[in-house]
């Protein structure tokens, strides 16, 4: 029926009203790329003659329901318009960085957080984000890794499916629910040096078995849109790519919503010196399949003529129009277009402390524990005296991160504020700054998103007071990392350690006490290996939103037992960049008797903290790891079982953690693969028996024939509590 539907309203249209359908335009100037030269009194004009399909950043219920009236009581077919934003981890209510919550590999609470961030954006009107980004990013260099979940396909794609599931729901005409958006199709996570924007050159082979299964799987959990990359892979622009798009994703797999180009990026096909200007740009991108132009006026402009030089086509157009259609209607839109616009829900529906509950709970379940190693945690609620130091100690901006949509400025709970919060009033807390990591550029609260920021290279007068806090406290509680906007888009960075004079802050510290708890803050993989050499507790607290100061003392005192485990591995320093566990093996993987293999001669080839580690404040066993048959045919199964033991005093939870080799292949094969994980909780004392399958979908990969295919020949499997995993079986898959 809606097919019916989406005709009967194509046949009504023009052909400068179906190109409009095509057209996006940014309902502000400055929000997330460069002003075009294109000025307001230009919108409002296409949106009168109903040439204008979709705005984005424009948030709030009383300005969607003036722009959509615009359309409805001047365009001639009435076509609703849907709304965009960057709703990336939360809209008023702030989760976790989508990197950070990555790290808690729990399905659940990344499905909750995003139900809730879809709930909060519907209720102020909007009807789909720009998330989720399921860009494999492997270099720590590159501001953006903060978006995903991190350097694994697997991992990727489990936790994309899981964000688009909470975003969407079951129902997309829901008034609780938006559309969710695949991005950044394709490649845009491995840029040349981790430079934003930069070059990709990856293999065909790569693309497939590496960059495109998590879209594979968006495409079949039903996303409803795709957004392009800005990169070019080989020398083709994504978004005058065809064969990522068109071939690809509309015809072999089969999907039927729409791709809207990443901002400007039609228009700098020019830039990339693949169309000679704005005309050939538009024709290249929708014989790519690109359907929706986002800020490059470029559609506006030159699809009418192409159409009459029969340089694309009207089925083409025809097409894409469609596509946008269906997803009006989908969403409801054709009924009412104002369905999402209730002042009432915009009031009540966000912000909530049920909201705020969950955000605390999925905040908690993202902090991985890289190093305890004199149990110095969790700290006694009946501690006599602790200290809380550093820039972002008593912060309550940066936990917000990048990317945070609706929140509010200095909204969030500080560590400083947790740890008050959980201690009994007999513990003394001291707090110092020690020093500021950044100077002010822009004014407090002012967007940051486009200003350069500047560090605080020179200013060390606040350590001498931080240091005779230090002195005076049983622990230190030592909060540094990175300002909220290091990471993000453009946030490229050569040196992935300590800005400002942190590194100054925490060794004069720590001269004076050695009981320092680094309670880090992040949005990369950060090199932090004089601290993990020196100091004995480091808990990795990324950004973690709006509850982060609760969140990180539940995990300090112990109300909670850390159980997140690294989406990315953290090097012993930048130049290991890009890293992560599933390299090749290479012709010269070791030698212990000369210099000529595959290594660094300054630095061991593996990561500081690998993929998929985590500590708890418990300890885990794994034991008689048995498969059921050491043969199978390709199509076949087998059934592997571990026992894994709680083997310390404190109940916790583990994520089980399942990776394969291939051997040998018809294509180089990597070390090992995740194929599989399953977190749950085991009691002190107890052992539990963990069951998965091995069959052809964690076995196949996209092999030299062009196909994804199991190849016969020998496996190895891992099973363990990171990508390190020791106890290892093997089987043989046959003709
Ligand atoms: O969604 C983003 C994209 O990830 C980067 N460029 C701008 C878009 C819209 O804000």
């Amino acid at each position: 029926r809606t097919e019916q539907k989406v005709d009967s309203v194509l046949a009504l249209m023009r052909v400068n009203e179906k190109i409009g359908q095509l057209v996006q335009y940014s309902g502000k100037w400055d929000a997330t790329g460069p002003s075009s030269s294109n000025g307001d009194q230009h919108k409002l004009d296409k949106l009168k003659n109903g040439e204008v399909g979709s705005m984005l950043n424009i948030a709030s219920v009383a300005t969607i329901r003036e722009t959509q009236k615009i359309v409805m009581e001047h365009s001639r077919l009435k076509i609703p318009l849907i709304f965009g934003y960057d709703v990336i981890h939360g809209y008023k209510t702030i989760f976790p960085i989508p990197l950070g919550e990555s790290a808690s590999w729990d399905l659940d609470i990344i499905k909750q957080t995003a139900a809730i961030a879809a709930k909060e954006t519907a209720a102020s009107g909007i009807h789909w984000t720009f998330a989720p980004m399921i860009d494999v990013s492997r270099d720590a260099r590159w501001g953006r890794i903060m978006e995903g979940a991190g350097e694994d396909t697997y991992l990727n794609t489990v936790i994309g499916v899981a964000r688009i599931q909470g975003f969407q729901g079951n129902d997309l005409s829901s008034t609780s629910t938006i559309a969710a958006c695949a991005k950044h199709f394709a490649g845009y996570g491995f840029a040349e040096a981790g430079r934003d924007y930069n070059t990709v050159n990856i293999g065909e082979y790569e693309l497939h078995n590496t960059i495109l299964p998590p879209f594979k799987a968006a495409a079949e959990a039903g996303v409803a849109t795709f957004m392009n990359s800005f990169n070019d892979i080989d020398g083709i622009p994504s978004t005058g790519n065809k064969v990522l798009q068109r071939d690809i994703l509309k015809r072999d797999w089969g999907w039927n919503g729409f791709v809207v180009s990443d901002w400007g990026s039609i228009g700098e096909m020019i830039a990339h010196g693949y169309a000679k200007d704005k005309k050939q740009a538009s024709e290249i991108a929708l014989n790519a399949g690109s359907d929706m132009d986002m800020e490059s006026y470029a559609y506006e402009a030159h699809l009418e003529t192409l159409l009459k030089e029969n340089k694309i086509t009207m089925a083409q157009l025809d097409d894409a129009v469609k596509r946008v259609l269906r997803l009006k209607f989908q969403l409801g839109l054709f009924d009412d277009p104002y369905k999402y616009c209730n002042e009432e829900r915009e009031k009540n529906d966000v912000y909530t402390k049920e909201h705020l509950a969950i955000a605390r709970d999925g905040a908690k379940k993202s902090i991985v524990l890289l190093k305890n190693e004199t149990k110095l945690l969790p700290i006694s609620k009946s501690i006599k005296s602790i200290a809380v130091i550093g820039p972002l100690a008593n912060d309550k901006d940066a936990p917000l991160g990048n990317w945070r949509a609706k929140g509010t400025y200095n909204s969030a709970v500080s560590l400083l504020e947790g740890v008050k919060n959980a201690v009994g009033k007999t513990t003394k807390v001291y707090y110092e700054k020690g020093a500021e990591l950044t100077i002010p550029t822009v004014k407090p609260g002012e967007n940051q998103f486009l200003h350069p920021l500047k560090f605080n290279d020179t200013d060390t007068s606040g350590i001498p007071a931080a240091v005779e806090a230090a002195k005076k406290a049983e622990v230190v509680l030592l909060a540094i990392g990175e300002d909220a906007f290091q990471t993000g888009e453009g946030r490229s960075q050569t040196n992935i350690g300590f800005f400002g004079v942190q590194q100054q802050l925490l060794e004069a510290v720590y001269k004076v006490n050695k009981n320092v708890v680094i309670v880090l803050m992040n949005g990369r993989p950060m090199d932090i290996s004089w601290a993990a050499k020196n100091i004995p507790s480091i808990l990795e607290c990324w950004f973690l939103g709006s509850e982060s100061g609760n969140a990180i003392a539940d995990v300090l005192f112990g109300d909670y037992n850390p159980s997140g485990k690294l989406p990315v591995s953290f090097p012993h320093n930048v130049g290991q960049e890009p890293l992560y566990y599933n390299q090749k093996n290479t012709g010269r993987p070791y030698s212990p008797s000369h210099v000529t293999y595959s290594g660094y001669i300054d630095a061991p080839k593996t990561a500081l903290y690998p993929f998929g580690f985590g500590l708890s404040y418990t300890t885990f066993e794994y034991k008689n790891l048995k498969l059921d048959k050491k043969e199978i045919a390709k199509n076949g199964e087998i059934k592997l079982s571990v026992e894994v033991s709680n083997t310390g005093t404190r109940d916790g939870e583990e994520v089980i953690q399942l990776y394969i080799r291939d051997l040998f292949g018809s294509l180089t094969r990597p070390i090992k693969e995740l194929k599989d994980f399953k977190k749950i909780m085991i009691k002190a004392g107890e052992t539990k028996t963990v069951n998965f399958i091995i069959n052809a979908e964690k076995l196949q990969f996209y092999t030299i024939n062009k196909k994804w295919e199991v190849e016969p020949g020998d496996f190895n499997v891992w099973v363990g509590g990171d990508s390190n995993a020791k106890l290892k079986a093997t089987f043989s898959v046959t003709e």
